[in-house]
């Protein structure tokens, strides 16, 4: 049964109101004013509450997750995500800071694929290559937001890419919706059709510091995955399926960030000048598997990492350096933060051994993925 407050927030939401006020503890979604776009266009700053007092905040630019608190051993909830206190701090440009990325989420080799005997040709952002949709990716659009009437507070985003939007074939219907479960797991489902074929590759790009400050170092991951995809100087996969086991890419048990991180003999370290890979999960069914752990020691805050796709992009943040200043003047230094992107395989319209990424008119492209929290003493 619905909750009242939930309706209640809901219908307030619904009516147009700008500013209501959910009370503490009260499961339910409100909406705010998230500033103006430079373009003048206005962006929403949605908060889901569940009944526990987990919240998650949402703008419907760039879908992005702005803030998502978790109770610690003691039940005191933080923000445990990047990002900025401002519409324009993300306009300014932001590494994907907890954002919807699409339509092509990681690497696409020198921006080019071939489709059906067609050529195309992408934006090359990134080292040469096309990385994470393209200029003006799904993170850089505004969505169109509806919250769903249900147990749960949930926000459905909706966008329509063009054909031909950052060179890619087809319109592409996409819908994400975002349901902040009553069992302290954020759940987002992923959904799109196209009118012609193109390749879609879904994903969020959060990025995680389970203490709420200082790096991530001594995070402890597990990674259900006996195999990663070994890549190029370039951060392109090589196409191999290399076993973990003896290398510093074993996560398959309870594994410190920081312990084998910097070890530079390692040739994928260097070239991903830390953990910049996707692991390809021992699991390869399409079903809702765990894919990966992570455990704060001091916080006690577990994150668990469900997902429906056969791989997950771990990135420890080795871009970030010092440049950037997020929210509450946080100034984010390397490894403050790190990424679980679950996704298809990189540059997989390239490889014809990797899982596909195609999507033709009449299929419905559909993934799902849970972060779930909780704490252990
Ligand atoms: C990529 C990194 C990149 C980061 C932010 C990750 O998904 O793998 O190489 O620096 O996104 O742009």
């Amino acid at each position: 049964m619905k909750t009242l407050p939930f309706l209640l927030a809901t219908l307030l939401v619904v009516s147009g109101c700008n500013s209501t006020k959910m009370n503490e503890q009260q499961a339910g979604i409100e909406k705010t004013s998230f500033g103006k776009l430079t373009d003048g266009r206005e962006a929403d700053l949605y908060t889901l509450r569940n009944e526990t007092g987990m919240e998650a905040k949402i703008t419907n630019y760039g879908g992005i997750i702005v803030s998502l608190t978790a109770p610690d051993k003691n039940g005191t909830f933080s923000d445990i995500t990047l990002g900025m206190d401002s519409l324009s701090g993300y306009e300014k440009g932001v590494p994907y800071f907890g954002a919807l990325i699409g339509r092509y989420g990681n690497r696409i080799a020198k921006g080019k694929f071939t489709l059906d005997g067609k050529a195309y040709t992408l934006a090359t952002n990134n080292m040469g290559n096309h990385l994470h949709g393209g200029l003006k990716g799904f993170d850089k659009v505004l969505w169109t937001a509806t919250p769903v009437e249900g147990e749960e507070p949930a926000l459905k985003l909706a966008y329509t890419a063009k054909d031909g939007e950052e060179g890619y074939p087809g319109n592409l219907n996409v819908e994400v919706t975002y349901t902040l479960q009553k069992d302290n797991a954020l759940r987002i489902d992923y959904k799109a059709t196209t009118d012609k074929p193109t390749v879609v590759n879904l994903t969020n790009h959060a990025y995680f510091n389970l203490a709420g400050q200082g790096d991530i170092l001594s995070h402890e991951v597990t990674l259900n995955a006996d195999r990663f995809l070994p890549v190029n100087e370039t951060l392109i996969p090589t196409g191999e399926l290399k076993p973990v086991a003896g290398t510093p890419f074993d996560f398959t048990t309870s594994t410190v960030v920081g312990k084998r991180i910097n070890d530079s003999s390692d040739v994928q370290i260097k070239y991903g000048l830390g953990y910049d890979h996707a692991w390809v999960l021992t699991d390869s069914s399409k079903t809702s598997k765990l894919a990966a752990t992570v455990y704060e020691p001091t916080t006690g805050r577990v994150m668990e990492v469900f997902t429906t796709e056969p791989a997950i992009q771990f990135y420890t943040g080795n871009f970030l350096d010092g440049t950037l200043t997020g929210k509450g003047g946080v100034v984010y230094q390397k490894r403050t933060g790190l990424c679980l992107e679950t996704e298809h395989y990189p540059d997989s319209p390239n490889q014809p051994n990797f899982p596909t990424s195609t999507l033709r008119p009449g299929e419905t492209y559909q993934t799902s993925t849970i972060y779930k929290f909780s704490t252990r003493k």
